[in-house]
């Protein structure tokens, strides 16, 4: 997937999209996942948020986010996902208190086949090139992807949606 958004160029139908029913979406599908890990998602459902994107490719980077989420998390814990509106600036935040990441870490989340090594020490399986795609898809629709994380502690990813 990541060679198709490589080698061609993308193409968008941005409109203006509720990230409410996207983010709920893509919870649902990873009911899962969640429940056998014990896991609760946290979201208010009644919150809304309208960005200018295109849904298809917002679903991919919440699906990867949120995947991301419960696969470095902790059994029994649980992953707070925030939406916030104020004026022009719209911000999703997911939370989660996992195995977190160092500084160093952080920097290299969106190198393609980047793994930690504390992500390669648990269960959770994957080819890290998740988060190069959200970093191409992000950067196509002037959404800023930012990561603040401590090492055990937990990791939040924070969607900046810079223009409507
Ligand atoms: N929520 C998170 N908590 C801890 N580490 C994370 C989190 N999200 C991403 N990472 C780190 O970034 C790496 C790259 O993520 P990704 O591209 O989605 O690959 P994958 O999930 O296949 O390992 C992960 O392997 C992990 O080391
Ligand atoms: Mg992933």
């Amino acid at each position: 997937m990541l060679a198709r958004f490589e080698s061609e160029e993308i193409h968008t139908t941005k409109i203006e999209v509720d990230l409410n029913p996207i983010i709920q979406y893509c919870i649902h599908r990873l009911n899962e996942q969640t429940s056998d890990k014990g896991i609760i998602i946290n979201f208010d459902d009644s919150s809304k948020a309208d960005v200018f994107a295109d849904p298809s490719l917002l679903e991919i980077i919440f699906e990867n986010l949120l995947t991301n989420a419960v696969k470095y998390s902790n059994g029994g814990s649980q992953i707070d996902v925030f939406l916030d509106q104020s004026g022009e600036e719209v911000k999703c935040s997911i939370r989660d208190y996992g195995i977190g990441m160092k500084p160093e870490q952080i920097m290299r989340v969106f190198d393609r086949f980047y793994r930690s090594e504390e992500a390669r020490s648990t269960e959770a399986r994957g080819h890290g090139i998740g988060m190069a795609i959200v970093k191409r898809l992000a950067d196509f629709q002037n959404i800023e992807v930012v990561y603040k994380s401590e090492i055990s502690k937990g990791t939040t990813a924070t969607l900046i949606f810079k223009q409507k």
